[in-house]
């Protein structure tokens, strides 16, 4: 008998999600000869049991495009929006599992999703999921589908403010996501060549940033690049400047308040890179900008390398679903794929080690961290 295999994409999107829609819809319909069908808007078009079959025309030509075919939203089953009210819409979903007759649900996303699924199939369902975030944060895989795309547009956005920054003699910080973790703007930082790099795993003491950005310019180099993750944190204690920048200050503050460009991102986000820039411009009299990369990381066309994982991810969930391997994560290790028990990967957040290989390095060639 056919297997019935349905299929949502929840949380933010992100690039590759069509293209695991793909690699598992091909390879379930084609392979394995499964039904397959998608639900849209995330876990609301399952309650609310708004379908789309999944046939080989409507997953070809998707493996490039951005977002997700299905629609996606951040609703959980068990605390949906529902007019004015917040319910628990858990039986709801079971019930439109079982009309549907699924084999399984494969869930694609990021740590939020993972738990949402994982509180379905304790109900009893059998659940698949996938890691997808441009975050990079969710645990127990190497790597998320739509990382490596988001590192790409942010690095290219590096190199570009290089220019600009040199020119006018300024400092730029450049604003990346990432939500509590701190890989794109370190992976972007290092790529790019980034002067400082923020993350939340490191607090930074502004006035040791306000040190190194006032050492590059007595070194000649009157410009910098400050990559901060939208996540970082100051250290306790040290976010207002105090008598601290009167030692530091190198000339007159221009009092000229900074900029933002290119922004999308919530007053909250604004606030915290527009007052780090204020911050620098006080402490090292250098004119200073921000630009927030905001939604331009997570949308558009998947890098080869997120296509290529998306499609090994996916090929790999539809093998697992036809030797009916459920309850778990479809993880990336090393050149291959890994089922890894849901119950592994929820409720913990991958972060960046203060000794990874890439803090190492960043540090190995002067870039400050504000430590
Ligand atoms: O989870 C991915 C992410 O891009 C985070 O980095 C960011 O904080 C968040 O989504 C913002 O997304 P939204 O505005 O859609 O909630």
């Amino acid at each position: 008998m056919a297997q019935h295999v349905g299929l949502l994409t929840a949380g933010g999107d992100s690039p590759g999600l069509n293209a695991v829609l793909r690699g598992i819809g091909k390879a379930a319909i084609e392979r394995f000869g499964m039904h397959v069908i998608g639900f849209r808007d995330g876990f609301r078009g399952l309650m609310e049991d708004r379908t789309v079959d999944l046939d080989e025309e409507t997953l070809s030509g998707i493996l490039t495009v951005g977002g997700t075919i299905l629609g996606t939203s951040r609703d959980k089953p068990h605390r949906m929006p529902v007019g004015s009210r917040i319910l628990d819409m858990t039986d709801i979903i079971i019930r439109n599992y079982h009309k549907h007759n699924l084999d399984v649900l494969v869930c694609l996303g990021g740590g939020g999703t993972q738990k949402n699924a994982y509180r379905l199939l304790q109900k009893g369902l059998n659940i698949i999921t996938l890691p997808k975030t441009i975050d990079n944060d969710v645990a127990m895989t190497d790597v998320s589908f739509g990382f490596d795309t988001a590192l790409t547009i942010a690095t290219e956005a590096i190199d570009r403010l290089h220019s600009t920054a040199h020119s006018h003699h300024r400092i730029i910080v450049v604003e990346t996501m990432g939500h509590k973790a701190g890989w794109l703007a370190l992976g972007a930082g290092l790529a790019g060549g980034a002067d400082v790099i923020l993350i939340p795993e490191i607090p930074y003491d502004v006035r040791k940033v306000g040190q190194a950005i006032i050492d590059r310019s007595r070194a000649g180099k009157h410009f910098s690049i400050v990559a901060v993750a939208e996540g970082a944190m100051p250290k306790p204690g040290t976010d207002t400047l105090g008598k601290a920048n009167k030692k530091l200050l190198n000339g007159k503050a221009r009092g000229k308040a900074a900029a933002v460009h290119g922004t999308e991102m919530g007053a909250k986000q604004v606030g915290h890179a527009m007052r780090l820039a204020q911050q620098l411009e006080t402490l090292t009299g250098l004119e200073s900008r921000v630009t927030i990369l905001g939604y331009l990381q997570r949308g558009g066309t998947p890098s080869a390398g997120d296509r290529l994982l998306a499609t090994r991810l996916g090929t790999a969930c539809a093998a697992l679903i036809h030797e009916e391997t459920y309850g778990v994560m479809v993880a990336s290790r090393g050149e291959g794929t890994k089922p890894v028990p849901l119950s592994e990967v929820v409720g913990k957040r991958k972060t960046i080690p203060r000794n990874h290989a890439w803090v190492q390095s960043a540090r190995l060639v002067g870039t400050s961290l504000g430590d």
